[in-house]
């Protein structure tokens, strides 16, 4: 007992060219425990994390770090006091190796040189004490975002970090590589290693969490014991509001009937992204969610249906004839839109207005004479910002700006607002708060319900079991099974029927 706190955050006030972002807040960390901190987008979770690793600097307030008063001018002052980061915006270069990544700033020298052999093998063995199995030898860029995730967490790790960060690791994770997550969690736990653990999703914070911590606007509304608490205590906490049975599925009236014409098709597709002999269906009207480990196919059937990726063999069909669609620009000519995982990178002008983002695929129907119409235009960037909730000071602000999870709700507005015949998207709801999600979901319905085709892939399978009229599961670039919504009883079945039980 009296052993000082790993982490004390007192006070802490923070604003961004005069908009108070922190008011107060008070955060306290104990030595071995896993405390989680939510909250809404925006509501200023990574900016206090930001503060204690480092990146920026509060306008009032202390910390304290193992009971000593610290004051950190930059990060390195941070890591020097034993605290690591796993960023949500990765902090990694594409184009060097995963070991490089890892050891980016203090890589294992020999006679001055960069020790490239040592430095693979201290990454494999990091890799390996998380329980992971990838080659640390391979280029970043070949690799799907999950790797680039856990490659973030070895980064840290390998500074030996007593406090570590996570901001909302299991983003892009999907259940298995979790899994592999929280036993490393309990592990660098047992070796009293403190964890802050910023997530949206409730499943993992009773999971792995000792205790929590919620934020709303910038100001701490409740911190307790995870176990003294309900998961509706937690979301009205987040929210501000009550919620019931936020992520419930049910059955919709309009869902297309049985023998009715494919919207698309897919007939044994094969392809040397890993798409191995697929075949599907997707009506007009229908939702299809798309269940799968990493590498099963999911986002690989994606990137070939929107002319990303060309296929070997098999074809694809779109309203009874040869779609034809050799690269995204025809793609979305004939009505297909996808949400892309990493749509940090592919999504966004970051640079640009919020306004601008998200009417850049709007824009032909907005012109007039070539023009932009900007009353047209500024009511639906409007109407977006306010259904999605997305928080901001201004819509002429550039998106970069903007929280985590208010990126992705751009992103996926702009799509949204273009209505197309086929929607394919890929983790809709990654980073993107409990409040949000269910009105995400909504609007998926919506869609549908207009006569809209759309697939659905997502990890989480509470989310794709709450919108999916049917599932099909994938594995090893073909689908495995075809399920009917109703036939499926719980998230437990179905995580047997992508493990293949
Ligand atoms: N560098 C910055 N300049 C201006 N505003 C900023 C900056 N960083 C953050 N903000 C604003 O501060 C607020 C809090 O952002 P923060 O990233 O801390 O939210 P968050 O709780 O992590 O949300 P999310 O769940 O979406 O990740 C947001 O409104 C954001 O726009
Ligand atoms: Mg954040």
């Amino acid at each position: 007992m009296n052993s000082p706190a790993a982490v004390e955050m007192h006070g802490i006030e923070k604003g961004f060219a005069g908009t108070p972002v922190l008011r107060g807040v008070d955060f306290t960390l104990a030595p071995g425990e896993v405390h989680a901190l939510a909250g809404g987008n925006g509501a200023g979770k990574s900016t206090l994390m930001k503060i204690l690793q480092g990146v920026h600097s509060p306008d009032a307030g202390g910390i304290r770090v193992g009971g000593r008063k610290v004051e950190f001018g930059a990060p390195r002052d941070a890591e020097a006091a034993g605290i690591g980061m796993v960023f949500q915006e990765f902090s990694l270069v594409p184009t060097l190796t995963v070991a490089r990544n890892i050891f980016l700033n203090h890589e294992p020298r020999r006679f001055g040189l960069i020790d490239d052999a040592a430095m693979v093998r201290r990454a494999r063995e990091i890799l390996t004490a998380m329980g992971v199995q990838f080659d640390p030898a391979a280029e970043l860029s070949s690799l799907a975002t999950g790797y680039w995730q856990l490659t973030e967490i070895a980064k840290a790790l390998a500074l030996d970090a007593k406090v570590l960060i996570m901001d909302e690791p299991t983003a892009s994770l999907t259940k298995t590589e979790s899994e592999a997550l929280f036993e490393l969690i309990e592990r660098l736990k047992d070796q009293g290693v403190s964890i802050v653990y910023i997530s949206h999703r409730m499943e993992e914070i009773y999971r792995i969490c000792d205790r929590i911590t919620v934020l709303r606007d910038g100001g701490v509304v409740l911190t307790d014991d995870v176990s003294a608490l309900t998961p509706e205590q937690i979301v009205e906490a987040i929210v501000g509001r009550r919620m019931e049975n936020a992520l419930e599925w049910q059955e919709r009236d309009s869902r297309p009937t049985d023998g009715a014409a494919p919207l698309l098709e897919v007939r044994n597709l094969t392809a040397g992204n890993g798409v191995t002999d697929m075949s599907l269906r997707l009506h007009a009207g229908e939702i299809l969610g798309l269940a799968g480990l990493m590498g099963s196919g999911r986002t690989e059937l994606a990137r070939l249906v929107f002319g990303i990726d060309r296929a070997d063999s098999g074809q694809i069909l779109l309203r009874g004839e040869p779609a034809g669609i050799s690269n995204p620009r025809i793609a979305i000519a004939k009505g297909i839109a996808l949400v892309p995982e990493d749509r940090r990178r592919h999504g966004l002008v970051l640079e640009h207005a919020v306004r601008d983002n998200l009417l850049l695929p709007a824009l032909g129907g907005l012109t007039r004479g070539g023009m932009v119409d900007d009353k047209r235009g500024d009511s639906l960037a409007a109407q977006l910002i306010e259904r999605l909730q997305i928080k901001l000071s201004s819509p002429k602000r550039p998106v970069r700006l903007l929280s985590g999870g208010n990126q992705q709700k751009v992103v996926i507005g702009k799509w949204l607002a273009r209505e197309p015949d086929v929607l394919i998207l890929d983790e809709p709801t990654a980073g993107v708060d409990i409040g949000t999600k269910t009105e995400i979901i909504q609007r998926i319905r919506e869609l549908a319900d207009a006569g809209k085709a759309v697939i659905v892939i997502s990890s989480e399978l509470a989310e794709l079991l709450a919108v999916s009229d049917r599932v099909l599961v994938l594995r090893r670039g073909t689908v495995t099974a075809d399920l009917d919504r109703r036939d499926i009883a719980d998230e437990e079945s179905l995580q047997l029927a992508i493990q293949g039980v």
